[in-house]
């Protein structure tokens, strides 16, 4: 991603479309602005004037449930108008083309569209098109970025775990077909991490994947020593075209997060999931309920995360 597509020629965050391109600064900006946000979060009124007068249309192609809830509510709590649309059930079905779409509803006068697409690249293929006044954010491209799940998930980590330079953290799963694990990795180097392991059978890995700066396990145990993160994914099977793996129930006993392989990690470390969780396929219940899981601290994070993304792209909120 060529840094000038997300940011305005005075450095202003304009769109936010993938964690690759982004400055440090501009993710640390993310998280102290987000910090503000949560504590607004815990009065009785939870909005705020911001991004009243706006419309933010919240375009997805593809399904998601917690993604698009907590995007609507950030928008709401920043005052804006929120509408939802799922166009899959709509002008695209009858033909009509996606930037074709982006033109009908920027004719409407949307300020920001929040997009989530199942082929990779189509938020920026529509931040390119886009007039100036216009802003993209990427809630999911196809196998390509997922750019606020991993900020959700850094503010998760710096919550629980405080400074980044001192964290090994793991990344355990489907990294192959994942959107989640790429943003995610971006996003740990960017922020300086200690060391970021992935962990997954070969067939699971991107090849070269310790070109972008990581670790690459096959044994979830030595994956796991040491760990203060451990970060699961899910099995991608709607985007597996092959066997990847020789059975569900082989993948649960060489990969599965269980009180047994959690033993390896750090006493203290957390367990962290974007969702949604398959219990029993790449995690145990008992793992996935336990103390150390802040799988539902992500999900309330992702909504002061997401208002921080937007007020930034559509006012001057946390911009320099
Ligand atoms: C992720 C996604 O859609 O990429 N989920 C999410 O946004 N909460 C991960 C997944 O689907 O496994």
């Amino acid at each position: 991603m060529r840094p000038h597509l997300q940011y305005t020629d005075n450095g202003k965050l304009r769109h936010f479309l993938s964690i690759e391109g982004l400055q440090k600064e501009t993710l640390q900006q993310i998280l102290t602005t987000a910090d503000k946000f949560t504590q607004f979060g815990q009065r009785d009124i939870k909005k705020l004037p911001l991004l009243r007068g706006h419309t933010v249309v919240n375009l997805f192609f593809e399904n998601s449930s917690r993604t698009r809830t907590t995007f609507e509510i950030a928008a709401k709590r920043l005052s804006a108008d929120v509408i939802n649309l799922n166009p899959g059930t709509s002008s695209t079905s009858k033909g009509e083309t996606l930037l074709d779409t982006v033109n009908i509803l920027e004719a409407m006068h949307t300020d920001l569209f929040v997009i989530r697409h199942a082929k990779s690249g189509v938020a920026e293929l529509i931040a390119r098109h886009v007039p100036d006044h216009v802003h993209i954010i990427n809630a999911g491209d196809g196998q390509h970025a997922h750019p606020t799940q991993a900020m959700l998930d850094m503010f998760t980590i710096r919550q629980y775990k405080g400074p980044f330079n001192e964290l090994r953290v793991a990344i355990v799963g489907d990294i192959l077909h994942s959107r989640v694990a790429r943003s995610q990795i971006h996003a740990l180097n960017t922020l300086g991490v200690h060391e970021i392991r992935v962990v997954a059978p070969n067939s699971l890995l991107p090849s070269q994947v310790e070109r972008l700066g990581v670790h690459a396990y096959n044994d979830l145990k030595q994956g796991l020593e040491g760990v203060d993160v451990v970060m699961m994914l899910r099995l991608q099977k709607e985007r597996m075209h092959n066997a990847y793996i020789p059975s569900e129930q082989e993948y649960f006993n060489l990969y599965g997060l269980t009180t047994e392989s959690l033993a390896a990690a750090a006493e203290d470390a957390i367990i962290m999931h974007p969702g949604p969780i398959n219990r029993g396929l790449e995690i145990s219940s008992v793992v996935a309920d336990g103390p150390r899981s802040v799988i539902l601290p992500q999900v309330t994070n992702g909504i002061a995360v997401r208002m921080a993304v937007m007020a930034m792209v559509l006012g001057g909120e946390g911009n320099g």
